[in-house]
């Protein structure tokens, strides 16, 4: 087999890998290895920015509140501090690396609001463009010292007689396979949107990370936790793409087909409360068979703040100047996935996690608004530093033993996946349709556990892939009898933040640098969280 050998493999090349690269590369010599063309990746399609708490009135505690409370209180706090205090400081990193975010006509920010935010705190670049300043600018240094191999799938992590990650096999669109050694592997393979019919992600986005890492023995972890944006852009039951939360951020209002405001009785945060009650609220209006439309009227130069939402308006006809977007929800995050401490180690020694592929425990059972782009930025440089501070040991490669094995029964198609997972594992949940789902995933029970089935195509394993990750997934939502955040069970209600962690949240921000911060939370915490 053909073999390359490098310091660090990452495998992917959206934002977290790009970042992880541009950090070690003056260090290391690094390869990034991704399934499909370096300008694909969730992080490439990112209209919303980066939260951080950058403007002089904010701070890292109403950051932290705001994350914890959209995070329904499932979060790891220690490392969601991390994630709200180390967020400044990464962003002058990026603005040190190029990256130009918007500023207002003071020279100051220009801060976008977004759903579950107390205040204004969202950078962008380019409008709603930012994933795509940031990573044009990343990709335009990385490329200098970085070999990115594209149009390469990851098939399964190589490990040593002693469990450590010592690299990857790979498959190329020839049917070429190769064997990558590394003394560290990183996964920055993304999330799962494709196992949904309805997505924000790239197409090439599948579950392929977390599939790889299971079968190499690393613990997963809260995938039943899975964000649906309440906006994408959707005419007779096709997605065209995103329509950015920071566009309800600026006024526009969720109206149904006869004009009524759809959020009013429903949160006092109206169309700006987290993303699970809104899609929610929405996907039972369209089992109504009401359509559902964002009003953009009140939105003055919608065109200028929005361009990539304008040609994607124009692209699928629709008609700005009635200025009624017709939308629906879809699969955009997952918050679950390979658990890593707070330097991005997995279980498996010498492979790290990093991005949406990663559980560090920051989003909790939500994800709050444009936390993502900084999860990436944030855990990248930690992850780096952290390979930084280890000696290199000698690598002991090790024979791969190809294995002759084929499937004695015909795969399911990608689309029968997907309609089994949102039928079943969608948006509202129950055990039944829980039970249903676990008990078709379970006929390909073979497939979950097989390591090393080199001999597929590139287009079964990524099936396999999603199998899975979707019997992974059903499995976990079984488990979990309870509704929060993301996973909502018809036949269970909505679990009231244990009072016990929500004091010790609070009380562990009471230091004098945050006392206002914490009486502020104290005055709100019952408006906003019981
Ligand atoms: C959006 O722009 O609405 C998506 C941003 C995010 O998911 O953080």
């Amino acid at each position: 087999m053909n073999c390359r050998q490098a310091d660090i493999i990452i495998i992917g090349s959206g934002l977290a890998g790009l970042m992880v690269a541009e950090m070690l590369s003056p260090h290391k010599n690094v390869i990034v290895i991704t399934k499909s063309s370096m300008k694909h990746s969730n992080s490439m399609m990112a209209q919303g920015g980066i939260a951080a708490a950058v403007d002089r009135d904010d701070n890292w505690s109403d950051h932290f509140f705001d994350t914890v409370v959209a995070g329904g209180f499932h979060n790891v706090e220690e490392v969601t501090k991390k994630l709200v205090k180390k967020g400044p400081i990464l962003i002058d990193k990026l603005i040190e690396l190029g990256v130009p975010f918007d500023k207002n006509e003071h020279g100051d920010f220009a801060l976008g609001q977004e759903g579950a935010h107390g205040r204004r705190r969202i950078l962008h670049s380019g409008g709603d463009a930012t994933g795509k300043a940031l990573v044009e600018c990343l990709l335009k240094r990385v490329l200098k010292k970085v070999s990115i191999i594209e149009y390469e799938m990851a098939i399964d992590l190589i490990l040593d007689d002693n469990g450590n990650c010592i690299g990857v096999n790979t498959r190329n669109t020839e049917g070429i396979s190769f064997c990558n050694y590394a003394n560290h592997t990183i996964l920055a393979t993304g999330g799962v949107g494709q196992l949904y019919p309805i997505t924000s992600n790239d197409e090439s986005v599948n579950g392929d990370g977390m599939a790889m890492a299971y079968r190499s023995g690393a613990e997963l972890t809260d995938l039943e936790f899975i964000q649906f944006h309440p906006t994408m852009l959707a005419k007779d039951g096709m997605a065209y793409g995103l329509v950015s939360e920071a566009v309800r951020g600026e006024g526009a209002k969720l109206i149904t087909g006869t004009g009524q405001r759809l959020m009013d009785d429903v949160h006092e945060l109206k169309e700006l409360a987290p993303r699970d009650i809104v899609a929610r609220e929405i996907h039972r209006a369209l089992e109504r068979n009401e359509q559902l439309f964002l009003d953009i009227t009140s939105i003055q130069d919608f065109e200028t703040h929005f361009p990539t939402i304008t040609s994607l308006c124009k692209s699928s006809s629709v008609d700005l100047v009635k200025g009624l977007i017709p939308i629906a929800p879809g699969a955009h995050f997952i918050m679950g996935g390979v658990c890593t401490d707070q330097y991005g180690q997995t279980t498996v020694p010498r492979l790290y996690a990093v991005g949406e592929v990663a559980h560090t425990g920051v989003h909790g059972a939500n994800r709050l608004a444009s936390n993502s782009l900084l999860e990436a930025i944030v855990f990248a440089n930690e992850v780096a530093q952290n390979i930084m501070s280890k000696l290199d040991r000698p690598l002991f490669k090790k024979a791969i033993k190809v294995q002759k094995h084929r499937l004695n029964f015909e795969l399911p198609t990608i689309e029968e996946i997907q309609h089994m997972m949102m039928t079943n594992v969608g948006i509202i949940r129950s055990q039944e349709s829980l039970e249903k789902a676990v008990d078709w995933f379970s006929r390909y029970k073979d497939i979950v556990d097989h390591n090393h089935l080199l001999e597929l195509k590139i287009e079964e394993k990524i099936i396999c892939n999603m199998l899975t990750i979707g019997y992974l997934i059903a499995t976990s939502a079984l488990l979990r009898t309870e509704s929060r955040g993301g996973h909502y069970r018809s036949d269970y209600p909505v679990t009231k933040p244990d009072q016990w962690y929500k004091k010790q949240i609070i009380r562990s921000l009471n230091r004098t640098e945050i006392k206002r911060a914490d009486q502020e939370c104290e005055q709100r915490k019952e408006g906003i969280v019981s």
